[in-house]
């Protein structure tokens, strides 16, 4: 239901006017002058005006002109005395969307409302479409303004680069490894920007976060009418990355009937919007990405090879921070430039000693817990150089405060400490997932110094 505002100084006219949108189920609202329709139009939320052209006063055309300037989208329609078409035609030029000549039927006033609501409609999609455009386009800025860069100077990150710079400018399909934040969405990115593709749209699919039949709409489309609810045709993000990249996040999480169809798009580069039958040609280069083993997957039977051979045209692997502890510095000091003018302003740098704590950690959750750890360090901060004591407690590797309570029961000093051995023997073996090598170096002790204490303390 639309509102629809009609000014005219003939009671009649009004009167008549207001019982046909009434009729149209829309709701009308009245002005007796050009002075009271500009005001309803200024402080109503109004859909469509209809405004006489010879009234005393504030006239059609001065009307059209206040319309104009409060809303340029607002369709407007000038009603004039047969005879006067010139002065219509100049009012069009003013930029009124339709006129009425008296007298006029109740059918041609319906049809004309009709088109002028449509109209409406549709200059309200496009700005929400272009408004649309515009976030997304700042939200790039926000997110990568000065810090999409990828930090590193490590052997195993100089590598990575010298990969990129290699394939950038190619369309190969790239599909990135890695463990959970280790960067492989920044270099998805940083391999849009490097690529002939740069000025085109780079569009990530999160392929593990949705449900099969909404991802298969998600990256295809639809079309009008597909399944309940597809009320209009919608481009999938293969279609909107048409011209870029596009980044397949989670690539390893594609159930087996969409592989199919991933398959072929990577083949053919064509595919069918779901409920459609015409196929649909885009120009998309490819970059996938996934923290699972994707040999795993095929082995066990989960992804089918043909598409995996496809996807592993350019395989990147990306290191694990633990494996390149040498970046670390770099990478603290990175976030703390990112970090520290929204947080913590005062903040410079970090002593020694915390530096320490942060290349002694085993980093699990990779750079992005990195990120975290300094982000929260700089909220604790006190001083313009981040302590010790600011950092997250995992990553301070203080024993918990439970563990150094003077104990109730009747242990002696030696069984204490046993007691505590045993405990961060078990605690290093969980977190290094049952890996005794691994268990020993987080430990700081040989491993065969590690085996003699698993047989004392009877762990396996
Ligand atoms: N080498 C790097 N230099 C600078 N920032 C980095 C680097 N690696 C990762 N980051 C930052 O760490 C965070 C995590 O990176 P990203 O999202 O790319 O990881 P991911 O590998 O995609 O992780 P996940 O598998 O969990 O999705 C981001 O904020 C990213 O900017
Ligand atoms: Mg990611």
């Amino acid at each position: 239901m639309a509102t629809i505002l009609i000014i005219d100084d003939n009671e009649t006219i009004r009167v008549g006017l207001a019982q046909i949108i009434k009729k149209m189920d829309h709701t009308p609202l009245t002005a007796a002058s050009g002075y009271e329709g500009l005001e309803l139009a200024r402080t109503r939320e109004v859909d469509f005006v209809i405004t006489d052209l010879k009234m005393d006063g504030l006239d059609g055309v001065a009307v059209l002109r206040g319309v104009q300037e409060l809303e340029p989208d607002l369709p407007t329609m000038l009603i004039t005395a047969y005879g006067s078409v010139e002065t219509a035609v100049e009012a069009m030029k003013l930029g009124a969307f339709d006129f009425l000549t008296k007298p006029f039927s109740p059918e041609v006033v319906q049809l004309k409302v009709a088109r002028a609501l449509e109209l409406g409609a549709a200059r309200r999609a496009r700005q929400k479409l272009e408004s649309t455009c515009e976030y997304l386009q700042q939200q790039q800025v926000l997110r990568h303004g000065g810090y999409d860069k990828i930090v590193g100077t490590s052997d195993a990150m100089q590598a990575i680069y010298r990969i990129i710079d290699k394939v950038a400018k190619t369309d190969a399909t790239v599909a990135i490894t890695g463990e959970s934040g280790t960067g492989k969405e920044l270099v998805a990115r940083a391999l849009h920007n490097a690529s002939n593709r740069s000025q085109g749209p780079f569009i990530a699919v999160n392929c593990g976060a949705l449900a099969e039949t909404l991802l298969e709409s998600e990256l295809f489309g639809h079309e009008r009418g597909a399944f309940t609810g597809a009320v209009r045709r919608k481009l999938g993000r293969f279609e909107l990355a048409d011209g870029g990249s596009l980044f397949l996040d989670e690539v390893g999480d594609i159930p087996a009937s969409l592989q199919v169809k991933l398959l072929r798009v990577l083949q053919e580069r064509v595919f069918e919007r779901v409920g459609g039958e015409r196929s649909v040609k885009v120009d998309v280069r490819i970059i996938a990405a996934t923290n699972r083993s994707l040999t795993d997957e095929v082995e066990a039977g989960r992804f089918r090879d043909d598409l995996y051979y496809r996807l592993m045209m350019i395989p990147i692997t990306l290191p694990p921070l633990r494996e390149r502890p040498e970046d670390i510095p770099l990478l603290v000091e990175h976030f703390i430039a990112k970090h520290a003018p929204l947080t913590n302003p005062n903040v410079k740098g970090l002593r020694d000693e915390a530096l320490g704590r942060l290349m002694a950690y085993h980093w699990p959750g990779n750079v992005r817990e990195l990120e975290n750890a300094v982000a929260q360090a700089l909220v604790f901060s006190e001083s313009d150089h981040i302590e010790v004591t600011a950092l997250p407690t995992v990553i301070r590797g203080e024993p918990d405060g439970d563990q150094l309570s003077v104990p109730k029961g009747k242990m002696a000093l030696p069984e204490i400490l046993d007691e505590l051995e045993r405990q961060l023997i078990l605690k290093a073996f969980k977190r290094a997932k049952g890996v005794k090598t691994e268990t020993a170096r987080l430990l700081g002790i040989k491993t065969s110094a590690l085996y003699y204490k698993l047989d004392k303390y009877s762990i396996s």
